[in-house]
């Protein structure tokens, strides 16, 4: 027998540790009687989470994040029975209006992303609300403030371990690689790749480039960590040279300004640019643009390649218009699925721990507990095994 499967169901098949969960939260239900409000992106990845949730007998009233829900997502979760304040939206105020639908429903516990469910419960308080989750560090830091306000345990997947290497060391890393071969279709064997950052995204794209055979240079501001770099055996030119030598060059650093315009004059012919932190302002694309250089450009739309054409004969390209690479462009896939799998179930788990009333509010905007890291990293290393 054929049968016609989804996208949907092959991130949830490929997401094993969450599916593991979901099996064991069908006889243990703990969130019987539970509601849970999430404000994350409405994509397949998340479904695997929300199916999870929904197992341990959650019910769920959802919304997602700006310019990121996916009508495909939205209508499997309505076929679930889920309730789904969500519209696909770059509009500040529609997407509040989703999320205040979402605190309208007085969830009991809630899933958050960026910190928008937890300002509004601070604002309109109510009396069942337990806590919950926060998955970012920008939403940590928003959240810190109404700490004494909240009261209560919100626990936070970014400060686990497992989210910094599993994630942003080993999945970005994968996932920029992946995004240049996708975008560009060319090789990395030997050609010269400058990595800007040696952060935890850096040091995994590094590594990813130069198991693809390229020669690879790293360039941090940071002495110690240009010396973590230098031992690890990478290049570590001063940052002019980097810049005149590469013929790829990725920028993780999570600041502004990492090649400007000023650049120009150094970029080699033919060379490839592309940013993988969270921002599109570590390439200085709109000044390219503007440049009394640039004497033309190609716009490849299929492709969201750019190519700029120097008044000196030299051209250069540009992936994704500067935006995180991983999630741009043609068919953009973003993390892989295990790592996404592993940061889920850590927002499971934690879920489950502020539904059994285990943690209290001492546990208002602190990291993920060292025992459900234990947890969730010997589960994945017995599937694994
Ligand atoms: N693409 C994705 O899917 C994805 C996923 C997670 C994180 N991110 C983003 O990637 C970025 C980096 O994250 P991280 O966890 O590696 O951060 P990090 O703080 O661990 O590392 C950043 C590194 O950049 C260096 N740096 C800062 N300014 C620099 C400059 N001018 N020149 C060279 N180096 C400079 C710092 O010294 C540091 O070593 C952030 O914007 C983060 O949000 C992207």
């Amino acid at each position: 027998m054929q049968r016609n499967a989804t996208r949907i169901k092959w991130i949830g098949e490929s997401c094993r540790l969450l599916k593991a969960t979901a099996s064991e939260f069908e006889t243990t239900r703990p969130f019987h009687g539970l509601t849970i409000g999430t404000g994350i992106h409405l994509e397949p990845k998340t479904v695997a989470l929300l199916m999870t949730l929904k197992a341990g007998g959650a019910r769920l009233v959802c919304t997602g994040n700006l310019n990121s829900t996916q009508p495909s997502t939205v209508e499997f979760l309505r076929s679930e029975g889920i309730d789904v304040f969500a519209t696909q939206t770059t509009d500040p105020v529609a997407h509040h209006k989703s999320l205040e639908a979402v605190i309208a429903e007085k969830p009991d516990l809630l899933l958050d992303n960026g910190g928008d469910l937890f300002a509004i419960a601070a604002e309109k308080p109510y009396a069942n609300l337990l806590g919950g989750t926060e998955e970012t560090t920008s939403g940590r830091t928003r959240l810190l403030p109404l700490r004494e306000t909240l009261a209560m345990p919100i626990l936070v997947i970014n400060d686990s371990p497992i989210k910094q290497f599993a994630e942003n060391r080993h999945a970005v890393g994968q996932s920029l690689f992946e995004s240049y071969m996708r975008f560009t279709n060319r090789s990395t064997n030997g050609k010269r790749v400058t990595v800007f950052g040696y952060g935890a995204c850096g040091k995994g794209t590094a590594a990813c480039f130069r198991n693809a055979f390229a020669q690879v240079s790293v360039v941090d501001i940071d002495p110690v960590t240009a010396l973590e770099a230098h031992l690890d055996g990478f290049n570590t030119p001063l940052r002019e040279q980097a810049i005149r030598t590469a013929d790829v060059l990725v920028t993780v650093t999570g600041f502004a300004d990492i090649v400007t315009a000023a650049d120009l004059p150094l970029v080699k012919d033919g060379a490839i640019l592309m940013n993988g932190g969270h921002f599109p302002h570590e390439i200085d694309v709109a000044a390219f643009r503007e440049h009394a250089d640039v004497i033309g450009i190609d716009r490849y739309e299929a492709d969201h390649i750019e190519t700029f054409h120097l008044r000196d004969g030299r051209s250069f390209h540009v992936l994704g218009g500067g935006h995180m690479a991983n999630l741009a462009g043609p068919r953009p896939l973003g993390n892989s699925v295990e790592s996404m799998d592993l940061g889920f179930t850590l927002q499971a788990r934690c879920l489950e721990l502020v539904a059994r009333r285990a943690v209290g509010a001492e546990a208002c905007i602190v990291p993920v507990p060292k025992e459900i890291d234990a947890m969730v990293a010997g589960a994945y290393l017995d599937l694994a095994r």
